[in-house]
């Protein structure tokens, strides 16, 4: 049976509500397979590091098209596990877009680095490559930072401008570390998400494209050095069998009962993705010339995470698909600068991001929608446009 087709029956009836991520119609789908999954596990007995940790890792880089994939405990620690291999530290700059997830630059400020914001093309949401070469410039002109790494977000499941901003990195001898928490699944060109910079960090955060029954993510790399210095770091800073701390490390490894659900949900994630694909495709012939829509530039797909518009007065159409018992999301209300956490890091003029944070809004993209629920989304937007 096709994911629409179990989605179909699993759906009460098309006036019910619709969930912006609804994973109890994934569990329906999955559930005798994941409970054998985890039943194996307690079976061995192997909790950290056992066998299916070391065969996800390696299903996930093969199919990324990536040297190497290391499990981790989250994508804020790959993230920050990233940057200690790279060694990223106090006095350097990191060029974080402006219109992201708070996690992207506290992964920046937990390693003594500075994040330096970026502001985003509005139609793709994803890092400007103009207003990177101005920030990288205005550091470089101040002298207080070195500039040390950019770190483009694949908002939304759209991988971020890796061509352009690779050559901005090359020119300045810079280093690009992908947040592509939201992206695994997505393409540029005829490369995967995960093998689209020299290190990529990915995250397995429940609602994600390919998500786990808890806390988890991943590090990808082309490089073996990263690879073993990550591996170090995600276990206390231990190599091999060694007790010995060679460098700073922490808890940082994923489960291996959150690497069985993984395993069985990675057979099924091409699917998956093509049904977030069709669903998407609904929305943009529906939606055409009534809102504007995340730009899915040519020759890239997005794992679409989420399903975002742009619409002045968001909030008001917000409350209306509240009324019908639509699930919508604010991802972002505030961008990075906004946060009280951030408030001291910038002082550039990010005009983009701000209007973004007042404009967009995400509509329900995850799998298990059905075409009637799509539908009904559609109507409802329209109809309160
Ligand atoms: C862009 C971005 N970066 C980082 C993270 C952090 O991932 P996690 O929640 O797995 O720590 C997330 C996820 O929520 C994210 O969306």
């Amino acid at each position: 049976m096709t994911i629409a087709r179990a989605a179909a029956a699993l759906a009460v009836a098309d006036e019910g509500p619709i969930a912006l991520f609804d994973l109890l119609r994934q569990r329906a789908r999955l559930e005798g397979r994941i409970k054998a999954g985890i039943d194996t596990v307690l079976t061995h007995g192997q909790f950290i590091l056992g066998p299916e940790v070391e065969l996800l890792e390696k299903r996930l880089a093969a199919y990324a098209g990536a040297q190497h994939c290391i499990a981790v405990s989250s994508g804020r620690d790959a993230l920050m596990i990233a940057l200690m291999a790279m060694n990223v530290k106090a006095g350097d700059a990191v060029f974080v877009p402006a219109f992201t997830f708070a996690a992207s630059a506290a992964s920046v400020v937990s390693v003594g680095a500075t994040p330096v914001f970026v502001d985003v093309v509005e139609e793709t949401c994803n890092m400007d490559p103009a207003d990177l070469e101005r920030a990288i410039a205005e550091v470089k002109r101040e002298g207080k930072l070195v500039p040390r790494a950019i770190m483009p977000v694949d908002l939304y499941g759209l991988p971020a401008d890796y061509a352009a901003i690779g050559a901005i990195a090359a020119k300045n001898n810079l280093e690009i570390l992908a947040d592509a928490a939201q992206s695994f699944g997505g393409v540029s060109g005829n490369r995967r998400v995960g093998s689209l910079a020299a290190i990529s960090a990915t995250s397995f955060y429940p609602t994600k494209p390919l998500g786990c029954y808890g806390d988890g993510g991943a590090i990808l790399t082309e490089s073996a050095a990263l690879a073993e210095a990550v591996r170090a770091i995600r276990s206390h800073g231990r190599t091999g069998s060694g007790d010995a701390a060679e460098r700073l490390g922490l808890t940082g490894r994923l489960d291996t009962i959150q690497a069985a659900i993984l395993l069985v949900k990675l057979d099924v994630f091409d699917a998956e993705l093509r049904r977030r694909r069709e669903i998407a495709a609904r929305y943009a012939e529906g939606l055409k010339g009534v809102v504007e829509q995340q730009a899915i530039p040519d020759g890239m797909e997005s794992a679409y995470a989420l399903y975002t518009i742009r619409v002045p007065g968001r909030d008001g159409l917000k409350a209306k698909l509240d009324g019908e018992r639509i699930g919508t999301g604010l991802f972002y209300r505030l961008a990075l600068h906004q946060h009280p956490a951030f408030k001291g890091y910038n002082a550039r003029a990010l005009p983009a991001s701000e209007r973004l944070a007042n404009e967009v809004l995400s509509l329900p993209v995850h799998p298990d929608l059905t075409d009637g629920e799509a539908d009904r989304v559609i109507e409802a937007v329209r109809a309160a446009l």
